[in-house]
Formats: structure tokens, sequence, C-alpha cells
């Protein structure tokens, strides 16, 4: 186990050492403080733009000002080839990224002479206007009360299902059942009695953690002590991480391998573009959910590093992976893969006690830092790049899958679609339809629970059919 004071010593004494450039990242966002899940829509509050807001300005002094300022990107002025900002189609991590874009890159006042001579001024004292991409990954995750909603990736629906069955929750609901019992009075304005169990364990944390930093008044907020409110959160993090993460299952962290194949292949063409002095693809910025982190955390094996990483990353965390080299680069960008290194690194929250970024070994490793060929070893291992990828892992053949179907994919045999067919429910889909409806119940909208699918998957040798639940619980 490594302890992060003194890894943050020593990145601090090695970004002192004027001889590292460094020459792009990749940052992976948390959004800001926002209104509970249990509450749909969610909201990103004025809390939580504040949040986002400081974060930009710290990268900002991290890689556009300061002495790891990453060479040759634009200091003031946006040059929007240099970036790449992407999030989800939802609404809480689209203003997230807005509000950390304008800490990143303030307002500059602009003045346009036109042909006429007649002067123009940029409105809003020059507010810079930067797009934010849209990716499929995560769609409605922040509304979303179960994780997987946000994929619609078959396999990683089912591993995540065979959680509720597994010994480990199967022992936890048991062994926890007073301590929720104890909890309803709390919650039973907006979570019934019989969904408040460990089965909710996120539900219930994140409505006790909104109503701690925002409510003034909590109905018998005598129980909330400090804690029953540390065990809630212990509790809400193991039901998620082991949602979002089994070593021995990988596919269910799906989201983790997608980000992989992204940050790979952006880190490329930051490699590529630089050694044609092309001015391009130094910094990407994506927003999305604590489960695509656990996901890869889970995959570049952090927990080693520190036990910490299954816990729920705070608001407005941060990881960036971070290109580097140590050898002179006044004459250009380093030619050989060998001279390029990456670390990782990680800010939990913007909270200033808990500080600066700080370095963690990737891996299981116990380097700060690994080589740009170690890191495409490693990350490749699980990284998905392409759809092919994607639908072979996820046992998807329809719809944009259907053209892989028979390109030869071994583990995925015909399967389709089979609307509205409950026969083959196993009881793991079973519990999740039992978070669903908590949720609808919530919010009402029993409506927006739908039963799709039922397709066929190969597993170790035996044909084998299986449901998966589908809902979506938006509003
Ligand atoms: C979020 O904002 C919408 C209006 O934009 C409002 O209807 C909704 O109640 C808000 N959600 C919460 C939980 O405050
Ligand atoms: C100059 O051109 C702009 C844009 O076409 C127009 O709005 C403005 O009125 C013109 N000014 C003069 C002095 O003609
Ligand atoms: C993958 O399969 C699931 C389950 O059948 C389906 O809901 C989802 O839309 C599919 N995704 C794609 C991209 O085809
Ligand atoms: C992880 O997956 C293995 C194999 O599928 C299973 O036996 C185990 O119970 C799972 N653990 C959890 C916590 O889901
Ligand atoms: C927990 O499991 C034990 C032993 O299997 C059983 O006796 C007990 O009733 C269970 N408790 C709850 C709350 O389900
Ligand atoms: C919640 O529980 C309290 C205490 O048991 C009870 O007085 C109250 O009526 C309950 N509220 C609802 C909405 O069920
Ligand atoms: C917090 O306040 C909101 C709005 O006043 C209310 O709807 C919600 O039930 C409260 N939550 C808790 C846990 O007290
Ligand atoms: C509970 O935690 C808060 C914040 O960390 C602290 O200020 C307070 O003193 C603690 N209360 C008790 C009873 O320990
Ligand atoms: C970038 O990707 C291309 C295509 O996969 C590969 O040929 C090239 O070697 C990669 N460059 C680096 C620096 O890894
Ligand atoms: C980040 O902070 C949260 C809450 O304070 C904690 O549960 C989690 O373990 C922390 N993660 C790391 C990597 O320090």
């Amino acid at each position: 186990m490594q302890f992060p004071v003194a890894l943050s010593l020593l990145s601090t004494l090695a970004s002192a050492n004027a001889a590292e450039t460094v020459l792009g990242a990749y940052i992976f966002h948390r959004h800001g403080d926002r209104t509970p899940k249990s509450l749909a829509p969610t909201n990103l509050t004025t809390l939580g733009y504040e949040q986002v807001y400081t974060s930009g300005q710290y990268y900002r002094s991290r890689y556009l000002t300061g002495s790891t300022k990453i060479k040759g990107i634009n200091e003031d002025q946006v040059r929007l080839s240099q970036l790449s900002v992407t999030a989800p189609v939802d609404n809480v991590l689209q203003n997230s990224a807005q509000g950390f874009l304008q800490g990143l890159y303030p307002p500059v006042q602009t003045v346009q002479t036109l042909a006429n001579g007649s002067k123009v001024t940029a409105p809003m004292d020059g507010y810079q206007l930067i797009p934010i991409n849209t990716i499929q990954t995560g769609a409605g995750s922040e509304d979303s009360g179960w994780l997987q909603d946000a994929s619609t990736c078959g396999n990683a629906k089912i591993s995540s299902n065979a959680y509720f069955t597994s010994n480990e929750y199967t022992n936890l609901l048991n062994t926890t059942s007073n301590f929720y019992t104890s909890l309803i009075p709390v919650v039973n304005a907006t979570i019934s009695p019989k969904d408040t169990t460990y089965k909710n364990a996120y539900i219930i944390y994140d409505l006790i953690n909104v109503a701690e930093i925002h409510n003034t008044s909590i109905p018998s907020s005598n129980l909330l002590t400090n804690t029953s409110l540390l065990t809630l959160r212990t509790l809400a993090d193991a039901h998620e991480w082991n949602l979002a993460y089994n070593a021995t299952d990988t596919i269910r962290a799906i989201s983790g391998m997608q980000l992989a194949g992204e940050i790979l292949t952006y880190l490329n063409t930051t490699i590529e573009s630089g050694r044609k002095s092309a001015s391009a693809n130094k910094l990407a910025i994506q927003f999305g959910a604590y489960a695509s982190f656990f996901s890869f955390f889970g995959l570049v094996h952090l927990p080693k590093a520190n036990p910490r990483f299954m816990g729920v990353p705070d608001y407005a965390s941060s990881m960036a992976l971070e290109l580097f080299t140590t050898v002179d680069t006044s004459s250009g960008f380093p030619e050989r893969n060998e001279d390029l290194r990456i670390r990782f690194l990680f800010r939990n929250g913007t909270d200033m006690d808990s500080g600066a970024l700080v370095a963690y070994p990737l891996f299981g490793g116990d380097s700060d830092a690994v080589s740009w060929d170690e890191f495409t070893d490693g990350l490749g291992k699980f990284a998905v790049t392409d759809s092919e990828q994607w639908c072979t892992k996820c046992g998807n053949t329809t719809g944009t899958c259907a053209q892989f179907v028979d390109a030869g994919n071994s583990g995925v045999t015909g399967g389709q679609q089979s609307g509205g067919d409950k026969g083959g429910i196993s009881p793991a889909v079973g519990g999740v339809i039992g978070a669903f409806v908590t949720l609808a119940v919530v919010l009402g909208t029993l409506a927006a629970v739908m039963l799709l699918g039922g397709f066929r998957i190969v597993k170790k040798g035996s044909l084998g059919r299986q449901g998966v639940a589908e809902g979506g619980v938006k509003a």
C-alpha cells in the first residue's frame, strides 16, 4: 500500500525537476454537487457549479499556465483543435463540463474590426465558446438509480445483476437489515419502508447525503450520527463497487473498458500529431459518472495502490493521465516511444485539504509512471476501441451490432431481441427489477419500467438462455 502523502511529495519533487515536459493529458471528471437521484430530474446545484468551476481553474494552473504546462498549448485564448471535451447526454454532466470550461479558459475580451471600419466587441466580456461533444456511454446516468442503466451492453447488465445473487450481497442484505430499518423515519417521505434495505444502498445514501448538504431540517436527524453516516457511505461504496467491477467477471466493467479505449485513442493522436508538429490534440476532458471511475480503477488495479479507490469519489473528483517526457524537447516532440511516459493522478473532490492531484501506480506496480509501451500494453488488455469489440464483448447482435455477427464472433451466437419476453427472467434480474420498482414508485412513473430483451449467450461452453431486465428510469 502506498501512502498518498509520500507520493504527493514525490510527485511534487518530480515536477520540480525542470527536465520534465508535459506533452498532453486526458482528464476524466465527475460532476459537481447535484440534487438526489431519487428526486429526478437531477440538477447541478450552485455549489456544484462552483466546484467544477474551481476545478477548471485548478487545471488551468496545472496544464495551461504553470511549470507543468502542456507544451505548446494556448494559454489564454482557446484553440479548439488542441482540446477535446466530451460528456454524455445528461444535464448534470453537460452543465458540469460547461462550468469547468469557464474556469479553464476564462473570458478574453476580443474586439474585431470589420471591413467598413466599425468595431465589434464580443458579448459577455469575451466569454469563450467551447463545444462539448456528446458520447454514447453514460447517457442519462445521473437520473438513473441503477448504474448499468447508462449502458446498453447486454452482458454487462447480466454480470451486474449477478451481484444480487452473490453470497457477498445476500450476507450484507441480511446483516444490515436492522441498520436500514432504524433509518426508515429519515427517508420514508421518499423511499418506502420495504425498500429501505441494502438493495437500495446507494439511493438511500444519496438521498441522505444530499439532505445533509442542503436541508436545514431532516426528519429524525438525531438518527444520523457520524457513525451511521459513515456506515451508510461504506455500504453504498460496497454496493456500487460490486456492481461496477468484479475481478473474475470483467465485462461488468465495460464503461471502464470504453474509457480505456478512449484514453488510448486520444493520447495516440496527441503523440502522432505532435510528431507531425501539428498543434492539435493536447488536452482531453471527459465528464462521466462515478461508475466509470470504479470500473476503470478496478481494471488498472488501483485498489492495490490504495483501498480507498473502492470508495465512491467525491463530487467533482477527477483523474488525469499525463503524458510526459524527460528528454530535451527544444528540437521537437520525442520521436522514440521509450522517451514517452505516463502517470496516473487522482484528485478527490475539490477539497483543498485533500489538496492537489496525487500520483498512484498503475497495474499493481510500484512506480509512479510507466513507459508509453507498458501503458498501451496494460490498457490494451481490456480497452474497447471499436464497435466490433464492443458488440462481441457485450454479446449484442442486433442494430449496429448486426454487421459483426458473421465476422466469426466466437462468444456470440444468434441472439435477438424478443420484446416483452418475460419467460426467461432469472432471479438476479428480479433483484434489479425490484430496484427499478423502488424508483418508479418514488418517481410515480411506473410506465417507465419496461422489460425488453432476452437473448442468447454462450458461457463456458454451455449454451444458456438468460433474460435481461432493462428499464429506463428517467423522468
Ligand atoms: C430540477 O430542475 C427542474 C426544473 O428545471 C425542476 O422541475 C426539478 O424539480 C429540479 N429537481 C430537483 C430535485 O430539485
Ligand atoms: C458596418 O458593417 C456592419 C455589419 O455589416 C453593420 O452592422 C454596421 O452598421 C456597418 N457600419 C457602418 C458605419 O456602416
Ligand atoms: C444491446 O443489447 C441490449 C439488450 O438486448 C439492447 O437493449 C441494447 O439496445 C443493445 N445495444 C446496442 C447498441 O445495440
Ligand atoms: C464475482 O464473480 C464471480 C464469478 O462470476 C462470482 O462467483 C462472485 O460472487 C462475484 N462477486 C461479486 C461480489 O459479485
Ligand atoms: C439472517 O440469516 C440468519 C441465518 O441464515 C437468519 O436466521 C436470520 O433470520 C436472517 N436475518 C434476517 C434479518 O433476514
Ligand atoms: C415516516 O415515519 C414516521 C415515524 O415512524 C411517521 O411518523 C411518518 O408518518 C412516516 N411518514 C410517511 C410519509 O410514511
Ligand atoms: C430535503 O428537502 C427536500 C425539499 O425540501 C425534501 O423534498 C426532501 O424530502 C428532504 N430530504 C430529506 C432526507 O430530508
Ligand atoms: C461529526 O463530524 C463532524 C464533521 O466531521 C464534526 O464536526 C463533529 O464534531 C462530529 N460529531 C461527533 C459527535 O463526533
Ligand atoms: C498510434 O496508433 C496507430 C494505429 O493503431 C499505430 O500504428 C501507432 O504505432 C500508434 N502510435 C503510438 C505512438 O503508439
Ligand atoms: C475519496 O473520498 C471519499 C469520501 O471522502 C472516500 O470514500 C474515497 O475512498 C476517497 N478515494 C480515494 C482514492 O482517496
